[in-house]
């Protein structure tokens, strides 16, 4: 056998380095167990909104979750627990471990508006998934905030004698639940970009299936 045979032999794929861990298993169950707990609460929770609506239109009924305002309250509240301690865990692993720090800040203007302008002009690099853009890391950190609002907001609304201080925050009950609307609607709406965006870069979506 040669000398080059030999060397092919040790290049085998069992042989060849593992890729790099971009997501740790914990960002990954708490980021899927997330999505479920918020698709959840987003349905079931336009069911609650149709009950008594804040704006002049309805949510149609093909795409609530409840079918009914006290099934709807049943999947709020049950999904609810869900995403609150999943989320505190998701938050404390990020800032203990420090992968907050590492990989969301800073967020530097300057780098928004130049990864916004090569995302729409179609040149923005995907190369390297173990970097967010500066983009990214403003829906991240902005998704971040919008639901911790949406939880105080909710929890005001659900306890509002025994969290007034909470709901005075808010200015109030009335003012709490369209405080709750928008940032569901923020938080909606970041889900239409940040899917798309997963289709459109799917080892991006590979990567948070598989961590590698
Ligand atoms: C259900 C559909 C969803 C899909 C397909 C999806 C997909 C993904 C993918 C592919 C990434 C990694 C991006 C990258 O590496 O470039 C990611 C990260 C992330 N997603 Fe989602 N996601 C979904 C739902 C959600 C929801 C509902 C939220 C929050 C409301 C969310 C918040 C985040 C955050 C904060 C990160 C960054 C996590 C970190 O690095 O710590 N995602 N998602």
């Amino acid at each position: 056998m040669s000398i080059e045979a030999t060397r092919d032999d040790t290049f085998t794929p069992a042989s060849a380095p593992a890729r790099p861990v971009i997501h740790p298993g914990w960002v990954r169950l708490t980021h899927w167990i997330n999505a479920l707990a918020v698709i959840v609460m987003i349905l079931s929770g336009w069911e609650i909104y149709n009950a008594s609506p804040l704006f002049g239109f309805q949510f149609a009924s093909e795409i609530t979750l409840g079918g009914w305002l006290a099934g709807a309250l049943l999947w709020h509240f049950a999904a609810m627990w869900l995403l609150v301690v999943n989320g505190l865990v998701y938050l404390t692993l990020g800032i203990l471990s420090g992968r907050f720090r590492r990989k969301l800040v800073p967020v530097r203007p300057g780098e928004v508006v130049a990864d916004a302008k090569a995302a729409l002009t179609g040149k923005l690099s995907h190369d390297d998934l173990s970097v967010y853009n500066a983009v990214q890391k403003l829906l991240y950190l902005g998704v971040i905030l919008a639901g911790i609002v949406v939880v105080l907001s909710g929890l005001s609304i659900w306890k509002p004698i025994q969290l007034q201080e909470l709901t005075a925050l808010f200015g109030g009950f009335d003012a709490a639940r369209y405080v709750h609307f928008f940032a569901m609607a923020a938080i909606t709406g970041f889900l239409a970009v940040h899917v798309l965006m997963a289709l459109i870069v799917p080892k991006s979506l590979r990567a948070m299936i598989t961590g590698r």
